[in-house]
């Protein structure tokens, strides 16, 4: 299969573009090529696109630059994935898109299912709620809402936490909020299964398990750290709140870990919880191949 893909220098867009490369033929189209803001750059890599997927992770992911210009987050988040939709289902293409947990307003615990109503709280949310509406309005098409990406791609969370509790700094992170990690390496093979079936509409795609704050999942990072031998004893992690983190300017939803029960079922597999996908992530960074 001819599968394009944009976003190729993200997390997701890389992690899709090795992984699939296996198996299909694919066609990166990073920001250089193929500049989402710029309706005439996107409608010429359009036109001259042979593809039969055309997967769309590529998107504007700081919640504060979204915040800071509303027209560029919704021209990048929502209508050019309008525009491609229209574009694939002229030409019989499938479109895989990406979203976000960020599209639940958030405020009771629990997961969150596909059949729960968004209501997004700041300008991402809102735009790429209007993103995958867009994309669903053809059908046929799939979209992935994915949450708190972590991969070797590019640097997240986790590697901030194990950078730093390397060196011996003082940690601290949030306690107050809560979702699911995904990561790329999976996600990157359920998209591999999916694109194989007939799969469309709205899917969950992170790792199950227990809901878990950036406090929590710092926690887990450095018992992995330990239990791995890179660290000698478990460093204390100061718990904050939401509120008092001043960088912080557009609102975060509280509550936003999803069920993931859909995907599972589509797939006809069990989805691997998040604290074995850690570990696993943990180890190879304490541990890089060919390191001994
Ligand atoms: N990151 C998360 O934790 C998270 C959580 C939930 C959902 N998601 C969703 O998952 C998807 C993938 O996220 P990610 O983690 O891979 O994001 P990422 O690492 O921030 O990558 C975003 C990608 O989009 C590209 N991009 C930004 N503006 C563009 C434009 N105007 N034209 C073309 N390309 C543009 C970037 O290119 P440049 O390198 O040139 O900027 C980059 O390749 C997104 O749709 C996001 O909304 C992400």
């Amino acid at each position: 299969m001819r599968v394009a893909i944009t976003g190729t220098t993200g997390r997701v867009g890389a992690a899709l573009a090795r992984h699939l490369a296996s198996r299909h033929q694919v066609f990166p189209l990073p920001r250089s090529l193929c500049d989402l803001a710029d309706r005439s750059s996107l409608a010429r890599t359009l036109a001259g696109l042979d593809c039969g997927i055309f997967i769309n992770p590529a998107g504007i992911t700081s919640l504060e630059s979204c915040q800071d210009d509303p027209p560029l987050a919704m021209r990048v988040n929502a209508q050019a994935p309008g525009e491609i939709a229209a574009w694939a289902a002229s030409r019989g293409v499938r479109v895989v898109h990406f979203s976000t947990d960020y599209v639940f307003g958030g405020q009771t615990p629990g997961l969150r299912s596909e059949t729960e109503a968004p209501e997004p709280v700041n300008v991402y949310g809102q735009s790429k709620l209007a993103g995958e509406r867009a994309v669903l309005s053809h059908p046929g098409n799939l979209v992935l809402r994915a949450s708190w990406i972590i991969g070797p791609e590019k640097p997240s969370f986790v590697d901030q936490i194990f950078a730093a509790a390397l060196a011996g700094f003082p940690l601290a992170a949030v306690a107050d909020k809560f979702s699911l990690p995904t990561f790329t390496h999976d996600l990157a093979e359920w998209v591999a299964g999916l694109i194989d079936s007939d799969a469309s509409g709205l899917l969950h795609a992170c790792n199950p398990g227990a809901p878990v704050s950036w406090h929590g999942l710092a926690t887990a990072v450095v018992k992995e750290m330990k239990a791995c031998g890179v660290i000698a004893e478990c460093p204390e992690i100061a718990g904050q709140k939401l509120t008092e983190m001043q960088a912080f300017r557009a609102l975060r939803p509280r509550f936003t870990a999803m069920d993931t029960r859909r995907l599972s079922a589509v797939l006809g597999q069990a989805i691997r919880p998040w604290p074995a996908a850690l570990k696993q992530y943990v180890w190879q960074r304490c541990r890089p191949p060919g390191d001994g």
